[in-house]
């Protein structure tokens, strides 16, 4: 943000957390090399910012979904070995060739126009392939594998770096998706004849040994969101959303609170109005539902969340607390990440990949705070 202005909401990255985050997901994934999958401007934290700090925690493999994000990480991390999801998109491949990219082979088609320019290099071209095990997104279906596999000339002169396919069910243990994900998955793998294997995003890797193979795709998890739903969260906490105070406004029966009147007034209170709203990513399905937390106390969102403005009733915090300029969390320790986006009806990577360009952004690095 240009000096001066200013806009009272902040958003506090904590970089510090994405590289004990990446620590803890190496910790777990034994021989399993953990590539960042850092697409989506790094999931809305800043690619410019998080993935110099991954590779400086020693991560050397990327993901991205597309070309254009590839190129900014090129330039960002030069010696990064980047692949692309979402493959070549009709783009001609020499603009991968040509800044050492490589795209996810989604199609036949693909796999054809890969093996093409390939064969014209000077060395096999290294590129992923992607097999469906299930998400009927993207990838060969099983048929499709079935016929390029029968051709015994299929992957001459190009060289298959990973083998990749995607689980549906990760953050459910349970189901018995993800075993056979998995075993499809293992039972194609050898007749590909690729370098290495990848099935797991975050939730997987913590599925156990059998789920992480060559190389594990972590996302979500290195920005705190916790991918084991069920059990207590392992990842630190990333993000803190603030907002400072603008008026304190004393309100008694029959009063109504916001848009809507939603929320209606059942004894003398007040009410503190924070300058983040929808338009900063903070979700509108929070309304009469949210929680901020002030010096220390929990206090409920109330009235719908407008467009600019949040309203929380401070009836039972200490005026010296709540008080014009006072910092309010919307979203930090007491309301995280998960916790907030459930009340919202969502999850953490919504939320995350949301967060709006008015926040004044700090980032935390190497235990020092400061303006983006
Ligand atoms: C193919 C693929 N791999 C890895 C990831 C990372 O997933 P997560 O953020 O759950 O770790 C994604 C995320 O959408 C993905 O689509």
């Amino acid at each position: 943000m240009s000096g001066g202005a200013h806009t009272g909401s902040i958003l506090t990255i904590d970089l510090d957390a994405v590289a004990a985050n990446y620590q803890t997901l190496r910790d777990i994934s034994g021989s399993a090399e953990v590539a960042a999958v850092v697409k989506a401007n790094a999931y809305g934290l800043g690619v410019d910012r998080v993935a110099p700090v991954l590779n400086d925690a020693g991560c050397r493999t990327f993901f991205v979904a597309n070309i254009a994000e590839a190129y900014e990480l090129r330039s960002l991390i030069p010696p990064a070995e980047i692949h692309v999801l979402d493959g070549l998109m009709g783009q001609p491949p020499e603009r991968f060739v040509a800044r050492n990219l490589r795209p996810v082979l989604n199609t036949p088609d693909e796999i054809e126009t890969w093996r093409s320019v390939s064969a014209e290099s000077d060395r096999p071209l290294p590129a992923d392939i992607q097999i469906d095990t299930g998400m009927a997104r993207l990838g060969l279906t099983a048929d499709e594998a079935e016929t390029l596999l029968a051709r015994p000339d299929w992957n001459r002169e190009m060289a298959i770096d990973c083998l990749i396919s995607h689980l549906a069910c990760a953050d459910e243990p349970g189901n018995p998706m993800n075993a056979r994900q998995r075993d499809a998955f293992a039972k194609l793998m050898p007749r590909f004849e690729a370098r290495r294997a990848s099935l797991s995003a975050s939730s997987g890797m913590f599925l156990g040994e059998d789920f992480h193979f060559d190389l594990t795709r972590a996302g979500v998890a290195l920005y705190g969101v916790n991918p084991t739903p069920d059990t207590a969260n392992p990842m630190a906490q990333v993000i803190q959303i603030q907002g400072e105070i603008l008026q304190v406004r004393f309100v008694d029966t029959p009063q109504t609170v916001g848009y809507g009147a939603t929320h209606r007034v059942t004894r003398p209170s007040k009410i503190a109005t924070i300058p983040i709203g929808y338009a900063d990513g903070y979700p509108r399905s929070l309304g009469n539902t949210g929680i901020a937390v002030i010096g220390g106390r929990k206090v409920p969102v109330v009235g719908r969340v407008s467009m600019d403005l949040t309203t929380v009733d401070v009836t039972d915090v200490p005026d010296e607390l709540a008080r014009p300029g006072a910092l309010v969390d919307l979203l930090g320790p007491g309301n995280d990440l998960d916790d907030t986006a459930a009340r919202a009806g969502t999850i953490g990577y919504e939320i995350l990949t949301r967060l709006g360009s008015r926040f004044e952004r700090r980032y935390i690095e190497n235990g020092n705070a400061g303006p983006a």
